[in-house]
């Protein structure tokens, strides 16, 4: 385990927009280093939540281009139906980690698995354990990795207590998204007793410095417009509001508004004898 502060260089707008792409990136290759991925010729990698953008399936293509499989998954539909590029060795399939049944076809079929960005939007943490514990071969690996805390989070709180934004927002909000007591040995207990072995959990703070006024505002944007209905016409007034509110909201990182957030990366293994899987 381990606990860091890591300040980044100003990300540019683009690095913004493609922050999610990012964060896989780096998380494959701790990957590599936390777990020894080197040849993936014989694998099958399960991406959990892959979104639209088939981020972490994406980047494992490019760094392990004779992967044998990659298999994403994700709970919602939509996200498959218009994928811009699908490389042949991408299946995909609608299924819900939280839900066992949906989840079949793979008991015991898969080497590793990876996520990245979608756990922290699951209230109930334990069963997406569990079914990935189901899912992977004796000997197979897991690695995951979530937010425990996000500044934007204490914005949408904070916008939320404001009447205006309140009618608006048709999204969903969890009071209790981010608890303080569920930090690296939290979920490294929970893993454990799940049945993982040679668990490693790495908590880190990141502070990207604040870009452009105009980049950080259209970011900021991007992130909530979809969760308020926001007439046509009212957009720059919101989007002005909502920057000022922001500003007055977050901490700051040597004098200047940043944007801070505290993830965690969880590595673990399947042991390779393994006896009968803990049920719920
Ligand atoms: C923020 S996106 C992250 C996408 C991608 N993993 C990445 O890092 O770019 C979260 C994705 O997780 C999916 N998701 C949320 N809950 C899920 C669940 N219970 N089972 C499967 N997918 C889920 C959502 O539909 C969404 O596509």
């Amino acid at each position: 385990m381990a606990e860091s502060l890591q300040t980044t260089k100003k990300p540019s707008s683009k690095q913004i927009e493609d922050v999610l792409y990012h964060y896989a990136s780096l998380f494959v290759q701790e990957c590599t280093f936390e777990l020894g991925w080197r040849d993936l010729s014989k694998d099958i990698v399960m991406d959990v939540g892959s979104g639209r953008n088939l981020n972490c399936s994406n980047v494992i293509l490019k760094e392990f281009p004779d992967v044998r499989a990659l298999i994403a998954i994700d709970k919602d539909q939509s996200v498959f139906e218009t994928p811009d590029h699908l490389d042949e060795r991408i299946s995909c399939y609608v299924a819900n980690i939280l839900y066992k049944d949906t989840l079949k076809p793979f008991i015991s079929k898969i080497d590793k698995v990876i996520s990245t960005n979608v756990i922290h939007k699951i209230s109930r943490k334990r069963p997406i354990f569990q079914n990935v514990y189901r899912m992977l071969k004796p000997g197979g690996e897991a690695a995951f990795f979530f937010l425990l805390d996000s500044c934007y989070y204490q914005f949408l709180t904070k916008l939320l207590k404001i009447p205006k934004f309140k009618d608006m927002f048709k999204g969903r909000y969890n009071p209790n998204m981010y608890p303080k007591h569920r930090r690296y040995l939290y979920y490294k207990d929970m893993l454990e007793d799940v049945g993982f072995c040679d668990v490693v959990s790495k908590v880190e703070e990141k502070i990207y410095p604040h870009p452009s006024e105009e980049d950080w505002k259209n970011a900021l944007y991007a992130a909530y417009k979809d969760s308020f209905e926001i007439s046509p016409e009212s957009v720059d007034e919101i989007k002005e509001i909502a920057f000022q509110i922001y500003l007055r909201t977050i901490e700051r990182y040597e004098g200047e508004p940043c944007y801070r957030v505290l993830s965690i990366s969880l590595f673990c293994k399947k042991e390779k004898s393994t006896k009968i899987l803990c049920e719920v």
